[in-house]
């Protein structure tokens, strides 16, 4: 099984101890890549639109989004972590995102997506967790991923993982365990099941290329929709 992970801060703090206590469980069957933010995109989106009417090779930050690319299109789990700041995912998290909007659906979804499966894990102090954790789920949903699972845990009690009381840590470490033996429990040969939201947003962002295709035959996402033959018979997922 390949697993890439996007740490959406690079602090070895909670998120990380969390985080590590899901992948210790899957090291043995796992190979693990793993991206620190901002360390590994640390430009911003600049809004120039060339990935949407170009090309996202022409990114003035190509070097490291089609890195995290490869490495996302590769894996059969993709692992998302991050803090709540401020009631969301880290500023550097929302950046990295910011650079896949091309890859939402009624751009230039990646077909890989629609049978990945996809955790993503999160805390806060007090709350925030949860909030923190749909800036995530958004773009992994409109990338394609059906199968998401979301580990949000409130910290009530410090920020510093040592002074953390004990019964609490073990608590978060148990619920991470548990969802690791889960996953490792699953055949990964076999695609998640691309589910009726997934479904209907392609079939939406499908009518729009179509239209669009009609006024502008040259239209950059519409040849792509074209080529895979998804306005035609063709569909992204397995059928399953
Ligand atoms: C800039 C910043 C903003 C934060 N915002 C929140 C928040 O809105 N709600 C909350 O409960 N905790 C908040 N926290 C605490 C974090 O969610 C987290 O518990 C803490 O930073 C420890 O995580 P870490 O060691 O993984 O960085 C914030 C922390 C920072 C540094």
């Amino acid at each position: 099984m390949k697993i890439t992970v996007i740490n959406a801060s690079e602090k070895k703090g909670v998120t990380y101890r969390l985080k590590e206590a899901f992948l210790d469980k899957l090291r043995d069957c796992a190979d693990i890549t793993e991206f620190y933010l901002p360390r590994d995109c640390p430009g911003f989106c600049a809004g120039c639109i060339t990935c949407f009417s170009k090309s996202e090779k022409l990114c003035k930050d190509a070097e490291y989004t089609q890195k995290i690319e490869r490495a996302m299109l590769d894996a059969d789990l993709l692992v998302f972590t991050s803090p709540a700041y401020v009631f969301h995912a880290t500023g550097a998290m929302k950046a990295m995102l910011d650079h896949f909007g091309y890859r939402w659906m009624p751009h230039r979804p990646a077909e890989e997506m629609f049978g990945k499966r996809a955790v993503i894990i999160t805390q806060s102090l007090g709350a925030g967790g949860k909030s923190a954790a749909k800036d995530m789920k958004d773009s992994l949903s409109w990338w394609g991923v059906s199968s998401i699972k979301t580990y949000s845990f409130r910290l009530l009690s410090d920020v510093v993982w040592d002074k953390i009381p004990e019964k609490k840590r073990a608590a978060m470490t148990e619920k991470l365990v548990s969802a690791a033996n889960k996953i490792k429990k699953t055949d990964h040969n076999r695609p998640a099941r691309c589910n009726i939201m997934t479904k209907l947003k392609f079939y939406a962002a499908r009518m729009m290329q179509k239209n669009l295709g009609k006024r502008n035959p040259e239209y950059t996402d519409y040849n792509y929709w074209k080529n895979n033959g998804w306005t035609g018979s063709k569909r992204p997922w397995k059928q399953n």
